[in-house]
């Protein structure tokens, strides 16, 4: 059975004083009956990891570099995350594709770089309004599992679906929308897996809120979530992660 996850994605949001929201987070969910994975800036990374350490809770980066080490000012290798106290790192947000100009083939090599570093990737992938409104979902979603993806996954691999419609904009997919990407999803992870995508976790990300969590999560193959604005406050997050349990 694949454990659910409910990942947080601070962006570049959040400080030191934001320590509170994570305290008061495992001080109403001690012992989640689902994985739980906050994301912060590359700054806090450290002090969030040892503010939870002895707690189920990991963290995880926002992103890495393909390298291990080098001349590449400002960037962070994935080496670099694992030592700070990161177990995860999100790869490949349509954020960083947007902004950054990432490539399928970039997200791959950051995915391999991770995987080398001992950190489990989280690829996400997601089509515009436009592609969606073209018709075009899966086979976008398709090519950019394709070439996100290294042959070399391991089935710990998370992979997010995140319409770049739906986040931030308080607008999610309707349930079969949801269900149709992940289904698809899944069906490609067994042609190119086998048996082995049946550990492969799927979380949905796009205005996941408390008040709609927990449709989302009775959609079948979604194994969790991954949370924007709503992971930056203990009560909103918590109350995410609430409904998740109750769908395990
Ligand atoms: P929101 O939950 O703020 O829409 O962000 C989703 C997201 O991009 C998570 O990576």
């Amino acid at each position: 059975m694949r454990r659910k996850l409910a990942a947080g994605n601070w962006k570049m949001n959040g400080s030191r004083a934001a320590l509170a929201e994570v305290g008061a987070l495992v001080t109403t969910h001690p012992q989640p009956g689902c994985d739980v994975l906050l994301c912060p800036p590359a700054t806090h990374i450290a002090w969030m990891a040892e503010a939870l350490a002895g707690t189920p809770v990991r963290v995880g980066g926002q992103d890495c570099h393909q390298n291990a080490s080098g001349a590449h000012t400002g960037d962070i290798a994935a080496p670099m995350l694992a030592d700070a106290g990161a177990s995860h790192v999100i790869l490949g947000h349509s954020e960083r594709r947007a902004d950054h100009g990432e490539t399928d083939a970039l997200v791959r090599a950051k995915a391999e770089a991770a995987a080398a570093a001992g950190l489990i990737p989280v690829i996400c992938l997601g089509e515009t309004l436009q592609q969606r409104d073209a018709g075009e979902t899966l086979s976008v979603i398709g090519a950019q599992l394709a070439g996100s993806l290294p042959a070399s996954a391991d089935p710990r691999t998370i992979i997010a679906y995140e319409p770049v419609w739906a986040i931030g904009t308080g607008r999610t997919p309707t349930l079969p929308q949801i269900a149709e990407v992940h289904a698809f999803l899944r069906a490609e992870l067994r042609r190119r897996f086998g048996t082995a995508a049946e550990q492969m976790r799927l979380l949905y990300g796009g205005s996941v809120k408390p008040d709609n969590a927990a449709q989302i999560f009775a959609v079948p193959d979604v194994d969790g979530a991954l949370v924007g604005g709503a992971s930056l406050k203990a009560a909103d997050f918590g109350a995410i992660i609430t409904a998740l349990e109750g769908t395990v």
